[in-house]
C-alpha cells in the first residue's frame, strides 16, 4: 500500500552527486518541507510534501511532528561484528604504550577474539550479534556488512556465517556477509601460509557457496598476515568460484591496494599507510576507498588520507570497522564527524561517503539516495538544518522512517 511520510523540514536525497572525486556542499540539494512516497518498502517519489498530498488525497498519510532532517540510511560497508568475548585488556595495554606485539605476546590480538569466539555457541554468537545489530540500526545504519574472520577453521567460520544469517532474519537492517577466514594464519593451523589459504579455498569456500553464506570474500595483506603473492593467488580462485572481492588493505605497510585494484575488488579498505602512489592508483580505479576511522580512534594511528583520496578523484567511503581489537566503538555517525574535521571532508563528502558511495562498496546500487525506484531506507534527524548532524558529532540521534 502507498504512504506519504512528512513533512520533513528539509529532505537531502544525496541525488545528482557523482559516484568519485571531491564534492561541494553546495551541490547538495535541499528538498524544504519534503515528504516521501512509498510502496512495498520502495521510494515512489521524494519531493515537496504539499505537491505530494494534493496529487494523492486518498493515500495514507504517516505525519512528522516537529523538525526534522531526512537522509538516506547509513550503509556500513565494513564491519566485524559477529564476535563473542572482550579484548579491553588489550585496549589497556595499548593506552599504557605497549606494541602490537607485546600484546600479541600477553595474549592478545585477533587471536584472543578468534579463541573467545570459538568458544561460544552459535546461539550466543546469535545474541550478541543481534544486540550489536539492533544498535547499529538505532543509530542510522540500515544496511551492514559483517565478516566472518574469528573462527579461522572451516567449522567456526561457518558457525559465523550462520548466525549472521540468523540474525539477518531477526532484523530489519539489511546485512552482507563476507568470508575473512584469511584473516591471520591461525596459530594451531600447522603449515604455510600459502597451505592455509589453499585449506580455506578447498574446504571452506564450497560450502559457503553450497549454502549460500556470502558472495564476498576478504582477506588482510598486512606483514602479520598474508603476502601480497599468496593473496593474489587466493583472490584470484576465489573470484573465479564467483566471490566478489575485498581488501584489508595498506593498514601498517602498502602492497595490499595494488592486489586489490589489479583483481578489480570492489573495494580497499584502511589505507591508513596509503602513499601518492597507490592515491593515484585507487583514484585511476572503480575500487571503493574506504576508509575506518574508528580502527585509527582505536588505536590511535593516523586517519586515511581521506582527502588526498577525494582530491585525486577516488571514490571514498567511509566505515566504522566495528570490531573487539582496533575498532571497539562501533559508532559510526561519531567517527566520520570527528574524521571529517582532522582530515576536512565537508558534509556532503561526509554524507556521500555513508550512503551511496557505501553502496557502491557492497556493489549494492538500490540504496544510498533517496529517488523514485531505491529502497525506502530513511533516517530523520531532529534539527531544523542538516549541519547540526555533523557538528553534534554523533551525539544527534536519528529515528529510522519506514
Ligand atoms: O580491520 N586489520 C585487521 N582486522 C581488524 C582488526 C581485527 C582485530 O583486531 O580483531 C581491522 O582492524
Ligand atoms: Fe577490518
Amino acid at each position: 500500500m502507498k504512504k506519504l511520510i512528512g513533512p520533513f523540514t528539509q529532505i537531502l536525497p544525496l541525488s545528482g552527486l557523482a559516484m568519485k572525486g571531491a564534492l561541494k556542499d553546495e551541490d547538495l540539494q535541499i528538498i524544504p518541507y519534503g515528504g516521501v512516497l512509498i510502496e512495498n518498502g520502495l521510494i515512489v517519489k521524494a519531493d515537496s510534501f504539499e505537491k505530494l498530498y494534493k496529487e494523492n488525497l486518498s493515500t495514507q498519510i504517516e505525519e512528522i511532528e516537529g523538525n526534522h532532517v531526512l537522509l538516506p540510511g547509513f550503509v556500513d560497508c565494513h564491519t566485524h561484528m559477529c564476535f563473542a568475548g572482550s579484548r579491553a585488556k588489550d585496549y589497556a595495554m595499548r593506552i599504557q604504550g605497549k606494541s602490537y606485539l607485546e600484546i600479541a605476546k600477553a595474549g592478545g590480538g585477533i587471536w584472543d577474539s578468534v579463541t573467545q569466539t570459538r568458544e561460544a555457541d552459535e546461539q550466543l554468537l546469535e545474541e550478541l550479534l543481534l544486540k550489536r545489530v539492533n544498535r547499529h540500526l538505532s543509530e542510522g545504519v540500515t544496511t551492514m556488512e559483517i565478516k566472518s574472520g574469528y573462527g579461522l577453521e572451516t567449522q567456526s567460520e561457518l558457525k559465523q556465517l550462520r548466525a549472521i544469517a540468523a540474525v539477518s532474519k531477526q532484523t530489519k537492517a539489511s546485512l552482507v556477509p563476507t568470508c575473512l577466514a584469511a584473516h591471520m594464519v591461525p596459530k594451531d593451523f600447522s603449515g604455510t601460509q600459502a597451505e592455509y589459504l589453499s585449506y580455506v579455498f578447498n574446504d571452506l569456500l564450497p560450502v559457503i557457496k553450497h549454502e549460500n553464506l556470502a558472495n564476498r570474500v576478504d582477506i588482510f595483506i598486512e606483514e602479520s598476515a598474508f603476502s601480497a603473492e599468496n593473496a593474489t593467488v587466493y583472490l584470484n580462485r576465489a573470484k573465479q568460484m564467483g566471490f566478489e572481492l575485498t581488501v584489508h588493505a595498506d593498514q601498517f605497510s602498502t602492497d595490499g591496494s595494488a592486489v586489490a585494484v589489479k583483481l578489480g575488488a570492489v573495494s580497499a579498505d584502511h589505507l591508513e599507510a596509503s602513499k601518492d602512489s597507490e592515491i593515484k592508483m585507487l583514484a585511476n580505479s572503480e575500487t571503493v576507498a574506504v576508509v575506518l576511522p574508528g580502527a585509527s580512534l582505536g588505536l590511535g594511528m593516523q586517519y586515511a588520507p581521506a582527502r588526498k583520496l577525494l582530491d585525486g578523484g577516488a571514490c571514498v567511503a567511509i566505515a566504522s570497522d566495528w570490531n573487539p581489537g582496533s575498532a571497539p566503538m562501533g559508532d559510526l555517525l561519531l567517527q566520520a564527524a570527528v574524521m571529517s574535521a582532522a582530515e576536512k571532508l565537508n558534509t556532503a563528502e561526509v554524507f556521500a561517503g555513508l550512503t551511496y558511495r557505501a553502496a557502491k562498496a557492497l556493489n549494492l546500487n538500490d540504496r544510498g539516495i533517496l529517488v523514485t525506484g531505491m529502497q525506502a531506507d530513511m533516517q530523520a534527524y531532529p534539527t531544523n538544518d542538516y549541519r547540526e548532524i555533523l557538528y553534534q558529532q554523533g551525539k544527534l540521534r536519528p529515528q529510522i522512517i519506514e
